[in-house]
């Protein structure tokens, strides 16, 4: 699903996914480098718009475009994990746009998030799954909140060593 508001902050703004953005959002996908700790493989412009269309209907995946404020542009994604889930949410994001990277564009992309959760999920738990050895991310979500819970091997995750982090934030 892809909510219809518009979560503004002073760097970047929350706003709802369209199918124009799609062959932007297949560059991104597309590039090992930024999926390698995300989804840990890359797709082509017709998974991506198949995910899109199957993203619409869905009401346990919320989506989000991540946009810097002072031009507009497109820079990244963010999402909520099963977001009809009473008590707990998960999250996860990307900057597409490498350039970008180490701005604090992730870190507001996630306080926005949070905030958006807050206000509309009515949980008291937000949760999320890192690679260990991605250290960029797992400051961005100190920075948010979040802690550490648990250290699991999951074999999938081979650009982190068979290892990733669970990490959550209270309200
Ligand atoms: C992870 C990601 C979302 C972070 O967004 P970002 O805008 O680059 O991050 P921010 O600039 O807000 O914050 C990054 C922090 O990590 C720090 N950092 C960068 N490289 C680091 C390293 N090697 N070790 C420790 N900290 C590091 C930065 O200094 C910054 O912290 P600071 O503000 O205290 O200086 C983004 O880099 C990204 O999309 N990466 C590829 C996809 C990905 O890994 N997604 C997350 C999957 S869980």
């Amino acid at each position: 699903m892809f909510p219809s508001i518009s979560c503004r902050g002073e760097k970047v703004y929350l706003r709802q996914a369209r199918e124009a953005d799609v062959p932007t959002l297949a560059q991104w996908v597309g590039d090992m480098e930024i999926m390698k700790h995300v989804t840990m493989r890359t797709f082509t412009l017709e998974e991506e718009y198949m995910w899109f269309r199957e993203m619409k209907d869905n009401a346990d995946e919320r989506v989000f475009f991540i946009c810097l404020s002072g031009n507009d542009e497109l820079i990244g994604s963010c999402g909520i994990h099963d977001a009809r889930n009473p008590t707990a949410v998960g999250i996860g994001l990307f900057i597409g746009d490498r350039t970008q990277w180490g701005m604090g564009y992730g870190t507001e992309a996630v306080q926005l998030l949070l905030d958006h959760i807050r206000k509309e999920c009515c949980v008291s738990r937000v949760w999320l799954r890192v690679d260990t050895v991605n250290r960029p991310a797992i400051r961005c979500y100190e920075k948010c909140g979040f802690k550490i819970y648990e250290r699991h091997k999951n074999p999938e995750r081979i650009f982190s060593n068979g290892e990733e982090y669970f990490m959550e934030r209270f309200f």
